[in-house]
C-alpha cells in the first residue's frame, strides 16, 4: 500500500506528555528551547532507565534541531527510540510532537539524540544488563 499521502508519524515510544505553560516562554511568547530540551532529557531518561534497569545519567546530546516554535497550551509529546547500545551507553533518538493549532494535524517540532550511561550508586559506569541488549 502506498504511504505517499500518509501524514508523518512519530518514531519511537511515547514516554512523556505535558502541556506547555506561560512560565516556559521566551521573549517572543513561544516556548523556550531550554524547557524543550529538559523535557527531551526527561523523556529519554525514562526509556534509558527502563533499558538499564536502574540509575542513568546523560553524558551527551549529540544532535539537536528545533524545527518549529511551540505555542503556550500545546500538548507536548516526547517519543523515544533506542538507536544504539554499548557496554554502558545508550543512544536514544527523541522526537517532540504537537498538534498544530490551525489544522490539529500532528507536527514534529524538535528532534535530537541523547546519550545516557548506566551508573551505580556511586555514579560509576556499569554495564547495561545483558537481557536489555538487542
Ligand atoms: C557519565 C560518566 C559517569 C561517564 O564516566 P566516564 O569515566 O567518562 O566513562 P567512560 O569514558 O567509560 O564512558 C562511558 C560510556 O559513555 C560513552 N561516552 C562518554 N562520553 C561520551 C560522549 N561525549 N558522547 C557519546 N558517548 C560518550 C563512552 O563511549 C562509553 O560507552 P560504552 O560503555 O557503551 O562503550 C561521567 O562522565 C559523568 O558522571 N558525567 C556527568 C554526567 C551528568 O552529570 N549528567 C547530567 C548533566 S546535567
Amino acid at each position: 500500500m502506498s504511504t505517499i499521502n500518509q501524514p508523518p508519524q512519530p518514531r519511537g515510544d511515547l514516554t512523556l506528555q505535558t502541556i506547555a505553560m506561560p512560565k516556559d516562554t521566551n521573549a517572543n511568547g513561544d516556548i523556550f528551547g531550554g524547557w524543550m530540551l529538559s523535557q527531551m532529557d526527561l523523556g529519554s531518561a525514562i526509556l534509558a532507565q527502563r533499558i538499564a534497569k536502574g540509575r542513568v545519567t546523560t553524558v551527551a546530546i549529540s544532535e539537536m534541531a528545533f524545527l518549529r516554535s511551540v505555542p503556550v497550551g500545546a500538548i507536548v509529546s516526547c517519543y523515544c527510540d533506542l538507536i544504539k547500545i554499548g557496554r554502558s551507553s545508550m543512544t536514544i533518538n527523541v522526537e517532540v510532537w504537537i498538534n498544530l493549532e490551525s489544522t490539529n494535524e500532528p507536527a514534529k517540532v524538535t528532534e535530537g539524540e541523547f546519550v545516557f550511561v548506566a551508573i551505580d550508586d556511586e555514579g560509576t559506569t556499569r554495564s547495561v544488563p545483558i537481557d536489555s541488549q538487542p
